[in-house]
Order: C-alpha cells, then structure tokens, then sequence
C-alpha cells in the first residue's frame, strides 16, 4: 500500500484523484485550506480507514511521511484566482517549495498540477510542450499563469541541484462533476445557464476556441505520469476544439434549453486560442482520452441539477 498527499485534494481535480487512489488501494492524505475546495467532495472518502484529511495551507511548511505527492492546491479559476492575487502566487510558490522540500526529506515522488496557461495567449498552434508561451506578466492572470511558470523554475533547479524525482503536468480545460456552482469557468457557467434557461454569456464574440478534457481522462493522464520514468512537463487534456459560439450552442441543443447567447467584453489577456498537442503525452505515457464531449456534457449535467435541488 502506498502512501499518498494530495494538496488541493477538496477541489474538484483533487477529490476525483483521491477516490481514485484509495479504490486502488493506496492510503491517501488530502491537505486543503478549503479556499475553493469542499468537503462534500470527499463524501465518499471521509468514511474509508485509509483517508486521512488535513485542514491546512500549503503556504506553511508541512510534513507527512510519504510515498508519492500530487501538488494540485491553487485556486485554479479566475474569479477565484483574482479574488486575491497575491494569495495565489504565494500558493504556487512557497506551495511547490513546500512540496519539493517534503519530497527532498523523504525521497517521494512528486506531480505538480501545472498548466495550459503558462503558454499565455499562444502565439504556437497547438500548444506544444517545447513552446515557452506568450505571458504578460503584469496583467491580472499574472498571479496565475506566473506562478505556475515560477513553479516550474523551482522544480527543474530542484532535479538539478537535488536529483529530486518530479514530474510536471500542464493540464488544459477540465471539466465534470466536482465543480462549484461559482466556479465561473465556461464549461460549467454554460450549463448552470442552460439548465435554468438563463442567458448564455460569451466573452467577446465566442470566436475564440477551447479544448475540454473530461475529468476521468485527466486522472488517468496524471496517474500515467506519476508512475512513467518521465519528468515531462507533458501537456494532458483533450485536443478536440470548440469555438466558444458553437460550444454554448451545442449546450443549449444538448440540455434542450431556451437560453438565449448574450455578448460581454472580453475579460484582458483572454487566450484566443487554446489546443493541447498531445502526442508526446500519447507516445510515452499512453494518455488517450477517451470520454466524448456529449457524454461528459451529460454527466456533468445531472451532478449540477442534483447539486441545484439540494
Ligand atoms: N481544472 C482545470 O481545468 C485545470 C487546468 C489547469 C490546471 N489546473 C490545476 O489543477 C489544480 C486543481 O485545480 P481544480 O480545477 O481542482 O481547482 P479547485 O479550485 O477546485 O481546487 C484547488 C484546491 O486547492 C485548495 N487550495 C487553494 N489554495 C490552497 C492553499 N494555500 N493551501 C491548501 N489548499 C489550497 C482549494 O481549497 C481547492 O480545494 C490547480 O493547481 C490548478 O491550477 C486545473
């Protein structure tokens, strides 16, 4: 039985790895400050003898004697992100450096959630893993999207100089059941719209395009990574592209709503273009996600009709 931390494991990425891992059989620690995340989403780890969950922030040292650390804790959307900012980037900072210390004392193996949004505004397309992006650093996503590229930086000085095993995932849009009824990412913000026959609001003209992974895909892509001999950074998500004006039509036929599309300003620094290449992923892992877009519509759905009723 290995022993493994989750930081962020309340979160919606965090709580679909936790179930997971302990159906596997492993003994899992989930460390959350609960910023985003909520117990709710460990109902069905809270009862099992080899879950252990730990109130906490990741910007305090910690120590667990461990066998592997998923570092997934960051507020990941960006009303939440830019809620505070400076929150944020410490999170991503002393948070990897806290994990890289842990994982250096007890020789852990370490994955930190990184992410699409260190390539920026991409000026490649698809977004490969040797692109190095296109960030402002002053803007509002700064905090975000510098934080993560900062944790990188420690990350590879930390294999560098430490010979720590570690291993980095940029994970592209995600979506499914887990996420909050505030979250504000498109994916869900469209469906909570459709399900009540809201308006759908689109940022700009909906020409700029997504591409959306289905949680169950980006577990498997991170379990692949963690236990491969490869550091990466990899890019996991799903390939198949979305203009935003489409996307919400399709949700709207999807959930046979009446909703009507609005148009708002374009939020700054809004990628317009955002398509993970996946082949290397594909080729050394094995990563294929399979979930189509209409299935995982479907059951991210039902959980938010049954979260609206609650
Ligand atoms: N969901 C996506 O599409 C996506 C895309 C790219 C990267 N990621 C990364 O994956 C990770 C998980 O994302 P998510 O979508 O599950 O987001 P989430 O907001 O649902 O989960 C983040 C979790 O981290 C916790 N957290 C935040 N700050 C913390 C702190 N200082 N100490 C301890 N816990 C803290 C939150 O309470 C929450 O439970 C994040 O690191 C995010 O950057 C997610």
């Amino acid at each position: 039985m290995k022993k493994i931390l989750i930081t962020g494991g309340a979160g919606f990425i965090g709580s679909h790895l936790a179930k997971r891992l302990l159906d596997e059989g492993n003994f899992v620690i989930c460390l959350d400050n609960l910023y985003t995340g909520d117990l709710k989403n460990l109902t069905p780890c809270l009862e099992n003898k080899n879950f252990k969950f730990v109130e906490a922030s990741v910007i305090d040292p910690y120590f667990f004697e461990v066998d592997e650390i998923y570092n997934l804790a960051c507020p990941a959307s960006p009303p939440h992100y830019q809620k505070d900012p400076i929150f944020t980037f410490k999170t991503s900072v002393f948070g990897i450096l806290n994990a890289l210390e842990l994982a250096k004392k007890t020789g852990a193996k370490l994955l930190q959630a990184s992410t699409s949004e260190v390539y920026g505004d991409a000026k490649e397309y698809p977004q490969k893993e040797s692109y190095f992006g296109n960030v402002n650093p002053n803007g509002i996503r700064a905090c975000y999207d510098e934080g993560k590229r900062a944790a990188e930086t420690l990350i590879c000085d930390y294999i560098r100089k430490h010979d720590i095993n570690a291993k980095i995932a940029r994970i592209f849009n995600t979506y499914g059941p887990n996420m909050r009824l505030d979250d504000g990412r498109v994916v869900s913000n469209f469906i909570i719209q459709a399900l009540s026959n809201n308006d759908i609001t689109i940022y700009g003209d909906g020409t700029q395009s997504r591409s959306f992974c289905y949680i169950s895909d980006l577990v498997e892509g991170l379990i692949l990574l963690m236990q491969s001999n490869y550091q990466g950074p990899f890019n996991l998500g799903n390939p198949d592209e979305f203009k935003i004006i489409d996307f919400a039509k399709y949700v709207i036929e999807l959930l046979n709503s009446n909703s009507k599309l609005v148009f708002l300003p374009l939020p700054s620094d809004d990628p317009t273009k955002r398509k993970p290449d996946i082949s290397f992923a594909k080729e050394k892992l094995g990563f294929n996600p399979r979930v189509t877009i209409q299935e995982g519509l479907k059951k991210t759905a039902e959980y938010f009709t049954e979260l609206q009723k609650a």
